[in-house]
């Protein structure tokens, strides 16, 4: 008997090398069907214990009992080896494209303004800024609006509640408001320095407009102001064709064309010819072939003197222009919203 089991531990182990070979779900099973189950080898030999010598009874069982264990342990072991595999096989997909890590990217508002600045800076302008919370003054009655100017109404401006402040005046007569231009950062620079003056003032500006593919209630401005001794309308012109020549490429044509503001006498805008049908006209241009890029003039002399300058003495030009427009024109989208959508298939067009 003791011959019996030692043949089958033979037996068994050259099987269980055969199965470290192929760990295969087939030839687990065979093992198992062949040594483990109650017709099995294991089995056959203690069904016969029975016949051994009580003497000898111990010994044998001992060994068999051996046997057992490490024949149960070896299938184990290669059971859960074999399932081990097939589980990473089954989660690794080596056909799924690898992780990249993406790069973050400045915001196409800030882009465009960060050109803007720098063209300017080049020029010799410095950088300031205002308050986005602006009162009356700054923001109309020393930018020259008279009292009954329609900007001032509820349509266009957010005016701010000011509790005790606002007592006895309708909200619309509120001193304090959110700025509806950059323009108000021109008079708070004249009050503050003394020219000359070259300044650009980029900022957020607000306007209590319905939102559509053309307007925002937020948006962003850069304004511009020159005020020295004897500047004239040529400078005007000669620095904003310089602007627009490295912003939007030197065989740029362009024209000003009269306008009005009550901040500047005489004022202008500048219209540059559109640059996606080349003056032909097009949706984006309105198939006028032109396409207007900001709003200037000369300082109003009313201006000036809100400012602490004096008009006898100095002269200025000034000029404002929209941020998201220039950026839409730039890029050909015709709806604002999605500079705000934050939806990166957008954004991405602009890295
Ligand atoms: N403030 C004007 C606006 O909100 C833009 C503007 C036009 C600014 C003419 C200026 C200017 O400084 O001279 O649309």
């Amino acid at each position: 008997m003791l011959q019996e089991i030692s043949l089958l531990r033979s037996t068994i182990e050259t099987d269980i090398r055969a199965l470290e070979q192929s760990k295969t779900k087939d030839a687990i099973e065979q093992f198992r069907l062949k040594h483990l189950v109650r017709k099995g080898t294991l089995q056959d030999l203690t069904d016969r214990l029975r016949d051994v010598p009580k003497e000898e009874k111990p010994a044998v069982g001992k060994e068999l009992n051996a046997l057992k264990t490490l024949t149960q342990n070896e299938f184990e072991r290669l059971n859960e080896e074999f399932s081990a595999t097939t589980a990473t096989q089954a989660t690794i997909d080596l056909t799924l494209p690898g992780r990249t890590l993406e790069a973050g990217a400045k915001h196409p508002i800030r882009q465009t303004l960060d050109e803007i600045v720098s063209i300017f800076t080049g020029m010799g302008f410095a950088v300031s800024e205002g308050p986005d919370i602006e009162d009356d003054f700054h923001n109309f009655e020393a930018l020259n609006f008279p009292p009954d100017h329609p900007a001032r109404d509820m349509q266009d401006t957010f005016f701010m509640e000011t509790g005790g402040k606002t007592e006895g005046k309708s909200a619309a007569h509120s001193d304090v408001l959110l700025r509806t231009h950059t323009s108000p950062v021109q008079v708070r620079q004249m009050l503050h320095q003394k020219p000359p003056i070259r300044s650009i003032m980029p900022g957020r500006v607000y306007r209590n407009e319905a939102i559509s593919a053309r307007a925002l209630a937020e948006f962003h401005q850069v304004e511009g102001l020159y005020v020295d001794k004897n500047v004239s309308l040529a400078e005007l012109k000669g620095t904003l064709v310089a602007f627009a020549h490295q912003f939007y490429g030197s065989d740029l044509k362009y024209r000003f064309r009269p306008s009005f503001f009550p901040f500047t006498e005489p004022s202008a805008e500048m219209d540059i010819t559109c640059f996606l049908c080349d003056g032909k006209g097009c949706r984006i241009c309105k198939y006028s072939g032109w396409l207007e890029i900001l709003g200037c003039g000369m300082v109003h002399p009313n201006v000036l003197k809100a400012g602490g300058v004096d008009p006898e003495q100095y002269s200025g030009f000034a000029f404002g222009m929209g941020i998201e427009r220039i950026t839409l024109l730039r890029s050909g989208i015709d709806d604002i919203r999605l500079l705000y959508d934050n939806d990166v298939r957008v954004l991405k067009q602009f890295v």
